[in-house]
């Protein structure tokens, strides 16, 4: 037996499941399980992920200077208190390591993104789950479960599998109403694709509060999953605190100069919304068209709700795509077991789903 002794709470922690990226069958794949977008990479951040390739005996700047400044500038933010990640998925990690422990709650929606969960575990606080009756936060639910114990509350905006949003009003609605030493981590995602006016991506909040984050990521619509960069609009603060735990190099060097490529091509940015604000609309209409109930998104994936009965159910849905060579998300460790999630793809990807779907539904 291993004398190690293993924190409390670790074997409790359900590990992430990222989207599958294999499908059975011969046929060419699609995969649509991790909302990457189908467009690449500008090709701008591609040449100077290149470039780095004589560089690699060279440690990162540290500090990700340039970056955050490009950052700061493509944004219209303070380049101090920015702070890059690898992956935003790092930074809500560092958030709760900073901010949350024993004792603590941290506070999320019921199908809220899967890492709020892992991050609140594994620093040893209480997960708190507010239900969603509408598959959409529900901003009275969070309330009435924060308390004197609530350390940090994580949402979603546009949250992931659902593709449902916070207006700004609501946002701020909870904002006002969670404990001061409340953390309010606004995930913003997929903000880029969100084309509505009732939106924004909380950089408002931040500003106003000590107590609001925005957390952001270069792995949707800038297509740069692969390198891992993510960043965070915080109070100087909470700035302080992350930098003081991070690893000294969190950010690697081709992430620094493909992150800082991928802001100087807008156009690039332009193109893949456009392209969204296509097709999202498109596979949502053909989808519902076949019979299927589909969850209005605001965002670059489709969530699809499937019949109970055992021949359609989504389960069932998911094998047949799958032998088929389209791979969308199952989501049972959502808690929804009745639902795909479907990344938008390029054209003849979403005609395939469509059709498979067609096919199924027969
Ligand atoms: C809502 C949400 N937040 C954060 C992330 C993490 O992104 P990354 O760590 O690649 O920046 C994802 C990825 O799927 C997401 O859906």
């Amino acid at each position: 037996m291993s004398k190690l002794r293993l924190q409390p709470g670790i074997l409790d922690i359900a590990p992430y499941i990222p989207g599958r990226s294999r499908a059975e069958g011969g046929q060419r794949l699609i995969k649509l399980s991790s909302n990457e977008t189908p467009l690449g990479t500008s090709a701008k951040a591609r040449a100077a992920y290149r470039a780095l390739a004589d560089k690699l005996h060279r440690y990162p700047d540290g500090g990700a200077l340039d970056l955050r400044a490009a950052i700061g500038r493509s944004h219209g933010l303070d380049r101090d208190r920015i702070v890059c990640g690898n992956g935003s998925d790092e930074l809500l990690t560092m958030l709760a390591h900073a901010y949350a422990g024993p004792g603590d709650e941290v506070l999320f929606t019921e199908f809220a993104f899967a890492v709020y969960k892992i991050a609140a575990q594994a620093v040893g606080a209480t997960p708190v789950v507010a239900p969603e009756p509408a598959l959409k936060a529900d901003v009275d639910a969070l309330l009435a479960r924060a308390g004197a114990k609530t350390a940090i509350c994580y949402l979603a905006n546009p949250n992931n599998p659902t593709g449902s949003h916070l207006p700004p009003d609501e946002v701020k609605r909870l904002r006002a109403g969670l404990p001061a030493h409340t953390l309010l981590v606004i995930d913003s995602a997929y903000a880029e694709y969100v084309t509505r006016n009732d939106y924004n991506d909380g950089v408002e909040l931040v500003d106003g509060h000590d107590n609001v984050v925005m957390t952001r990521t270069f792995s949707k619509i800038y297509g740069l999953s692969a390198l891992r960069l993510g960043w965070m609009y915080a109070p100087s603060a909470v700035i302080d605190a992350i930098n003081r735990i991070r690893g000294p190099f969190n950010i690697n060097a081709a992430a620094q100069a493909a992150g800082i490529a991928a802001l100087e091509d807008p156009a690039f940015v332009a193109q893949a919304v456009a392209h969204n604000s296509q097709w999202l609309p498109w596979l949502e209409r053909e989808i519902a068209a076949l019979g299927l109930t589909i969850h209005a998104s605001v965002a670059n994936f489709a969530l699809v709700e499937f019949p109970q009965d055992r021949r359609r159910d989504a389960a069932s849905a998911y094998r047949y795509l799958l032998a088929r060579g389209i791979i969308p998300r199952a989501l049972e460790n959502y808690g929804l077991p009745n639902c795909l999630r479907f990344t938008v793809g390029l054209e003849h990807e979403n005609r395939a789903v469509v059709e498979a779907l067609a096919g199924f539904m027969a």
